[in-house]
């Protein structure tokens, strides 16, 4: 952050206030309104934080109107094609590429903590079978924190550390537990001579009955949208680990925030959601009913898998996936899946409907991803999850750029009252 030596002036009351500006590296310039309170007695009001940068961060940057996606400056689409998703967990946590000795190093490191305690098993049995992988992932992950108490200070580097390498080595072993649990089958126990994305598709389809083979094309594609879930700066979920974190709670806990948070469908729920509705949707024919429906300002129905808050042009990721999504198509053998035949006459009708132009609708990485995960057999409760786990490594990025950052402090928003102003207890025969 530099100093621009600018300043913007707000006149209240005949008063005026300095604001210094910052310049990020990237992006637009920041006015610190941090002494406005103090000094002229006002809030600034910024619900859902259209406006507001809440942290400075080295991590991700976004540009929205480009439809730019960079970690640590590299962009997505160069990750996603050149790199692979432990290789990306290095560079978010750590800064830059890792040399060849340190990608082994950090991959033998979570490879050795793959497997979850024992006991945990017997957790997973008190969840009734329908629950949603998402619910069961919220409570294993926050349980973590009564299984591994030697990674829960978050004032010691090396703690912070392991349970960084914890969580990103764990995460899909719990997911794929969930996974199992939910259909009834043996848990899988993980295999550290696969990669990440190679071992999670064994440990959800394998089963002890016979052997399993992970198609390459397929664990690449997992790969895939696992690298470019990653990250993606300070998001609603993303917020809220930091929220959470800066209370001082454990890192086990404010992950399990960050997939509470994630579960909804304006945000990671959104994959889940848009299967559904093109489930729903069914044959081609319907599509300019759902059209309409989400043109109508009367009906609370969006089109899934379209929009951005961020993105007003185009998701980079989106460019990427569909790709993977042609290829495991291919693969599968399900070109003429009629969902899938859905999914690309919508993809059309809104490009070329003047709402969607209008408002710069386009599809988003759920619009793909789930597609992809329908086609390996995942069923859509397990889309969330998997968005969960690739997005975990961006939350303990997050997360350890803010414990350690010395001007770190609780987060504390404020609001602009319209409630009753004070006024006297009735007693309740007089009310
Ligand atoms: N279908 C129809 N209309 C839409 C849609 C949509 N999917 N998204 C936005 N609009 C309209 C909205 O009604 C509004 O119209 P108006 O200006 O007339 O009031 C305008 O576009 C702007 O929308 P907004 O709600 O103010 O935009 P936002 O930035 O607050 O919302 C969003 C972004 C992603 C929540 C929203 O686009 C949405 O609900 N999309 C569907 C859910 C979805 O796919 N979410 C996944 C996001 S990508 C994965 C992730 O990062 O989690």
């Amino acid at each position: 952050m530099t100093d621009t030596q600018k300043s913007a002036t707000l006149t209240l009351d005949g008063e005026s206030y300095e604001l210094p500006i910052f310049s990020p590296t990237a992006g637009p310039d920041v006015v610190d309104i941090r002494k406005l309170y103090a000094q002229a007695g006002v809030f600034t009001y910024d619900p859902g934080f259209t406006s507001t940068a809440s942290c400075d961060s080295t991590i991700t940057y976004i540009d929205g109107d480009k439809g730019e996606l960079l970690h640590r400056g590299y962009p997505i689409d160069q990750l996603a094609g050149k790199s692979h998703y432990l290789e990306v967990c290095y560079l978010l946590l750590y800064g830059e590429l890792p040399t060849a000795a340190q990608l082994e190093d950090f991959e033998v490191r979570v490879t050795r903590h793959t497997m979850v305690h024992e006991q945990m098993h017997n957790f997973f049995r008190g969840f009734r079978r329908d629950a949603h992988p998402m619910a069961t992932l919220v409570g294993v992950v926050g349980a973590m924190s009564a299984f591994y108490h030697d990674s829960l200070d978050v004032t010691d580097p090396w703690q912070r550390e392991v349970a960084a390498v914890r969580l990103i080595a764990k995460l899909p072993t719990i997911a794929a537990m969930a996974y199992k649990y939910s259909i009834g089958q043996p848990f899988v126990y993980p295999r550290n001579d696969l990669d990440y994305a190679a071992n999670f598709l064994h440990m959800c389809f394998s089963v002890p009955a016979e052997e399993y083979h992970v198609n390459p094309i397929l664990s690449r594609a997992m790969d895939r949208i696992l690298t470019l879930h990653a990250d993606h700066e300070q998001n609603a979920s993303t917020s809220t680990v930091r929220l959470a974190s800066s209370s001082g709670a454990n890192p086990f806990a404010c992950i399990a925030a960050g997939i509470a948070c994630l579960w909804g469908p304006a945000h990671g729920g959104a994959n889940q959601a848009c299967l559904e509705m093109l489930k729903e949707i069914g044959t081609v024919d319907r599509i300019p009913e759902y059209i309409e429906r989400a043109k109508d300002k009367n009906d609370p129905f969006r089109l899934m898998g379209f929009g951005h808050r961020v993105y007003k042009n185009t998701d980079p990721r989106a460019k990427v996936l569909k790709q993977s999504a042609d290829e495991v198509l291919e693969l599968l053998g399900v070109e003429n899946n009629p969902l899938l035949q859905v999914a690309k006459e919508l993809e059309q009708t809104a490009l070329n409907d003047p709402y969607f132009i209008e408002k710069k609708l386009f599809p988003n990485v759920d619009f793909y991803s789930g597609i992809i995960l329908e086609a390996m057999g995942f069923p859509t409760s397990m889309f969330t999850p998997i968005f969960a786990l690739s997005r975990t490594v961006g939350w303990i990025s997050q997360w350890k750029e803010m414990i350690a950052d010395p001007q770190n402090k609780i987060g504390r928003p404020r609001q602009l009252y319209l409630g009753e102003t004070m006024r006297d207890y009735t007693d309740i025969e007089q009310r």
